[in-house]
């Protein structure tokens, strides 16, 4: 297809609309964002020229007529250009700008609505140009921030306020999220409900943590590692226990081993008759430890057959056969005198 000249003219003057449009926008843009500043700035300005020409055209002396002068001059327009002639440095074209598209709203506020409204950064930026919003709201109608226009960002950030704000919340150090609530790495909830939330720095040591010490981290720092003594103290309280019954077990670097338990006892938790968890048969419980029972001095005899002795030992007790007699066929007999013997030698000889 050929393009005639008209529509190529049409091309090129729908390319320069699109342009001034695009600029108009971003313009826009940036005046939303940086006529709140521009704003604050004039009325500041402002407040200083008022207080820097309060002691103008004032002798020091105290005549009726300086008194008379004075007290016109406070409210004068003379008083007013010399403040408004202060306002904007020349080379701010923002500033110039706003003040010339604004000016009788000055003179406004100075002869009828200064003593009604004083704040003039509210009465000027807020309620008549519309640029600026209150603290803690945002966007074209001046809506809440999030966490309250009384407490943004729930206390722990920034908005992003005024007209051409969005409310985000931008969060201080060691917070995040939408409403400033959660724990960046590095930080854990002291306290924390759903309008609340304090964060405090976890141990240098640990990458993430539930708590301020060191054995609180859930992940270890770079360069850190986590410390074997709690992962063999571990080891012995494991339920069940990795030794035997009849053994205790013990921390050892890095490890565990397992001891066998004394012998009075049935089970125990460490070395000695006093570590018994129970004692072990034969022994019984007195004063804290296991101790041997005499099974030959309770009352019923144990130790039944004739001749016979009981003696005590460790854990048990032995029947023997009483001096002079001897053990055969599971009976305690005389032993045969040597001269016996020979008596019966003679007699079969
Ligand atoms: C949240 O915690 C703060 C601080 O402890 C307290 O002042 C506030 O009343 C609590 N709010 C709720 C809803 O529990």
């Amino acid at each position: 297809m050929l393009l005639t000249g008209s529509m190529l003219r049409l091309i090129r003057l729908l390319s320069c609309l699109t342009l001034v449009l695009f600029l108009q926008v971003c313009y826009a843009k940036k005046d939303s964002k940086t006529s709140c500043y521009t704003c604050k700035q004039i009325t500041e300005n402002f407040n200083k020229g008022f207080e820097r020409t309060a002691k103008q055209n004032f002798g020091g002396g105290n005549t009726a007529w300086e008194e008379r002068t004075l007290s016109k001059y406070e409210t004068s327009e003379i008083r007013l250009m010399e403040i408004i002639e202060d306002l904007c440095d020349s080379s701010s074209f923002d500033c110039n700008h706003m003040l010339e598209e604004h000016e009788d709203k000055f003179e406004t506020w100075w002869f009828k609505k200064k003593t009604k409204h004083p704040d003039l950064h509210k009465w000027f930026c807020i309620e008549s140009i519309k640029v600026c919003c209150p603290k803690g709201t945002f966007g074209p109608d001046c809506n809440a921030c999030v966490g309250g226009s009384e407490n943004p960002c729930h206390g722990n950030g920034q908005c992003d306020g005024t007209r051409g704000g969005t409310g985000k919340c931008s969060c201080d150090n060691g917070y995040k999220g939408e409403f400033c609530l959660d724990c960046r790495d590095g930080y854990f909830n002291e306290v924390r409900n759903e309008t609340f939330s304090l964060c405090t720095e976890c141990h240098s040591s640990c990458k993430t943590c539930s708590g301020a010490t060191n054995q609180d981290c859930d992940e270890c720092k770079e360069g850190w590692e986590e410390d074997d003594q709690e992962a063999y103290v571990d080891e012995c309280s494991k339920d069940p226990s990795p030794c035997n019954e009849d053994q205790f077990c013990i921390n050892t670097d890095g490890s565990y081993s397992c001891k066998t338990c004394d012998r009075v006892c049935s089970g125990c938790t460490g070395a000695g008759a006093d570590k018994c968890k129970a004692c072990a048969s034969g022994y019984q419980e007195a004063e804290g430890s296991c101790t041997d029972i005499d099974e030959c001095s309770q009352s019923e005899s144990v130790c039944t057959k004739e001749h016979q002795e009981c003696v005590n030992t460790k854990g048990s007790y032995v029947c023997i056969c009483l001096p002079g007699y001897e053990e055969k066929d599971d009976e305690c007999v005389q032993i045969p005198q040597p001269g016996e013997l020979i008596d019966r030698k003679f007699k079969v000889c």
